[in-house]
């Protein structure tokens, strides 16, 4: 492959993650995760006590974190201000308040600018995956790839609870859903045109690699 770009879009836990992270690795390409970008915004706007209610209070930060993306797809890694935060951006309260942060267009522009710079320096190697709710959409239209991934609601939930290593299937469930609320109404999730529908609900992880490495194979 050369500048290869595969843009998945999807609701959490509807397996993009790791199908994204499995799909890099097996095509030697690199990996995005945009979401953790957003994540590490909303960790950082909490730690220095903005409001992330206040759209002008979180717009007039914007510039101030320094978030720097790894792209290694067995070791993805976000780094704020110089620390690795990749587990704290997992947390509940980030959980509970990225949406809301994320709706902010002076975040999703500053945001879309980074992941643009990353894609570009991708374009000169094998390529890259790059995981969010935008990026065939708005992040990356040209992209050689483009995937909408899916899965029902009991399955995600059950997977994002396991991801979390907590126990408690509904309380994630209803977390997703306020996020997916939220995200499709004020976000930016979209199906992108010509993007291709997967399903995840009855397949394997290795499933789903293999259906969407034969398909990268055929566009290339
Ligand atoms: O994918 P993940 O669940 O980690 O994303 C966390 C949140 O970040 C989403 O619920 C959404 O609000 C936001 N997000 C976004 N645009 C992206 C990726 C994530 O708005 N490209």
């Amino acid at each position: 492959f050369s500048g290869l770009v595969i843009a998945v879009d999807g609701t959490s836990g509807s397996g993009k993650s790791s199908t994204s992270r499995g799909v890099a690795d097996r095509l030697g390409l690199r990996y995005l995760d945009t979401g953790a970008m957003y994540r590490a915004m909303t960790w950082w706007m909490l730690a220095h006590a903005v409001d992330v209610h206040d759209a002008s209070a979180v717009a007039a930060r914007v510039g101030e974190p320094v978030i720097v993306s790894g792209t290694d797809p067995l070791a993805p890694s976000i780094m704020l201000d110089g620390d690795d935060v990749s587990e704290e951006i997992r947390s509940d309260v980030v959980n509970a308040h990225v949406s809301p942060v994320a709706t902010v267009p002076a975040v999703r522009a500053r945001l879309i600018a980074l992941q643009r710079a990353v894609i570009e320096d991708a374009l000169d190697g094998a390529g890259i995956v790059v995981e969010g709710r935008d990026i065939g959409t708005a992040v990356w239209p040209d992209a050689d790839l483009k995937l909408y991934v899916t899965a029902d609601p009991a399955a995600r939930a059950a997977r994002r609870a396991l991801e979390e290593g907590g126990t408690d299937a509904d309380a994630v469930r209803a977390s997703l859903e306020t996020r997916d609320h939220i995200d499709s109404t004020r976000g930016g999730l979209a199906v992108p045109d010509g993007a291709v529908h997967v399903d995840t609900t009855p397949y394997s992880l290795d499933e789903v690699i293999d259906q969407i490495v034969a398909l990268a194979e055929r566009v290339s």
